[in-house]
C-alpha cells in the first residue's frame, strides 16, 4: 500500500521544496521506492533544485493532457523519482489542475511512498494535495506569520477531511527564535516530529543542484532530515543507513542543544 505525504505550508519559503528533495532522496537510500512530485505548478521550483529544469516533459504537459505520466518521471539522486513541474507561463497557463487528482492515481501505482511539494498558499491547486494525502506535514519556521499561516493551513485541510500528522520546524536557530516548540504545538495541535536546523549548507548544496544529504551528509540539516526520512518510513536502524562507507553520526550535539532551548523559550 502506498503511503502519501503532502509536504505543505502556508507561508511561502519555509522549506517545503526543500524538504522534499532531501526527504525523497534520504528516503530512496533507505531503499524504499520513493516518488517526489512538485505541485507547485505556477511556482514550481523541485526540478530546479535537482537540476532537471530543462526535461522536456514535466507536469504540465501531462496536467494538459500531452502526455502520460510515465513519460514525465525522471531518476533523481539515491533513485527517487522526481515528477518535476514546468518553470513556464505558457505551461502553467495550459495546465488543466482538475487532472492532478487522476495523475496522482497513477502515481501511486509506481512507488511505496509519494511526496508531494504543496505550493503556499490557499489556492484551488493546493487544496487537492491537502485531500488527497494520507498525511499532510506542515513546514513551519519559528516566525508568528509562519505559524499563523500553518495554522490556516490545518484548518482548510481538516475542512476538506484531510489529516494533518505534524509540523515540521525548519530553519530553527538557537538565538532569535519567535516561538517555542511548546507553544508551537499548543497553537496547532499537533506534533513538532522534526526540528531542522537552519543550516547554511542547505543553500550552498542548492547552488550545486543537489540535496544537502547527498552534498553535504554530516551537516547538522542533513542529520536531522536523515532522522525524519527514518521515522516517515518506519526505520529503526537509522543510524549508518543510506550513509556513506564508514560514515557515523548521531543526532547528539547541536540538535539536542537546539531542542532544549526551543522547549525553554516561551512566546
Ligand atoms: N534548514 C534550512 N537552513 C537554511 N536554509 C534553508 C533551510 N531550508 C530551506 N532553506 C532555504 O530557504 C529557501 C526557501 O526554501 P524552499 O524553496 O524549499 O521553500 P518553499 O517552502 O518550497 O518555498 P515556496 O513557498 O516559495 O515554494 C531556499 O533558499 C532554501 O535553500
Ligand atoms: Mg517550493
Amino acid at each position: 500500500m502506498v503511503k502519501v505525504y503532502t509536504i505543505a505550508s502556508g507561508k511561502g519559503g519555509t522549506g517545503k521544496t526543500t524538504l522534499t528533495a532531501n526527504l525523497g532522496t534520504m528516503m530512496a537510500g533507505y531503499g524504499k521506492k520513493i516518488c517526489i512530485m512538485d505541485a507547485d505548478i505556477g511556482m514550481a521550483n523541485l526540478g530546479l533544485i535537482l537540476g532537471l529544469e530543462n526535461v522536456p516533459i514535466t507536469l504540465h504537459e501531462v496536467l494538459a493532457g500531452k502526455a502520460p505520466v510515465s513519460e514525465a518521471i525522471y531518476e533523481g539522486p539515491n533513485g527517487v523519482n522526481v515528477v518535476p513541474s514546468g518553470i513556464s507561463l505558457k505551461g502553467f497557463q495550459d495546465a488543466d489542475p482538475e487532472k492532478l487528482r487522476e495523475v496522482l492515481m497513477e502515481l501511486v501505482d509506481t512507488c511505496e511512498y509519494l511526496l508531494i511539494d504543496a505550493p503556499a498558499g490557499i489556492s484551488r491547486d493546493g487544496v487537492i494535495p491537502l485531500a488527497i494525502a494520507d498525511e499532510v506535514i506542515l513546514v513551519v519556521n519559528p516566525e508568528l506569520s509562519s505559524m499563523v499561516d500553518a495554522l490556516k493551513t490545518k484548518i482548510l485541510t481538516e475542512l476538506i477531511g484531510g489529516n494533518v500528522k505534524g509540523v515540521i520546524l525548519n530553519k530553527a536557530t538557537l538565538e532569535n527564535t519567535e516561538i517555542s516548540k511548546q507553544k508551537m504545538e499548543e497553537v496547532l495541535g499537533v506534533k513538532v516530529i522534526s526540528i531542522i536546523p537552519d543550516d547554511p549548507n542547505v543553500r550552498k548544496s542548492a547552488a550545486y543542484q543537489s540535496p544537502v544529504v547527498i552534498k553535504y551528509p554530516n551537516s547538522d540539516a542533513s542529520v536531522a532530515i536523515k532522522k525524519l526520512a527514518a521515522d516517515l518510513i518506519g526505520k529503526e536502524d537509522y543510524i549508518t543507513a543510506g550513509t556513506e562507507e564508514d560514515e557515523k553520526f548521531t543526532t547528539e550535539g547541536f540538535l539536542d542543544r537546539l531542542a532544549r532551548s526551543l522547549f525553554r523559550r516561551k512566546i
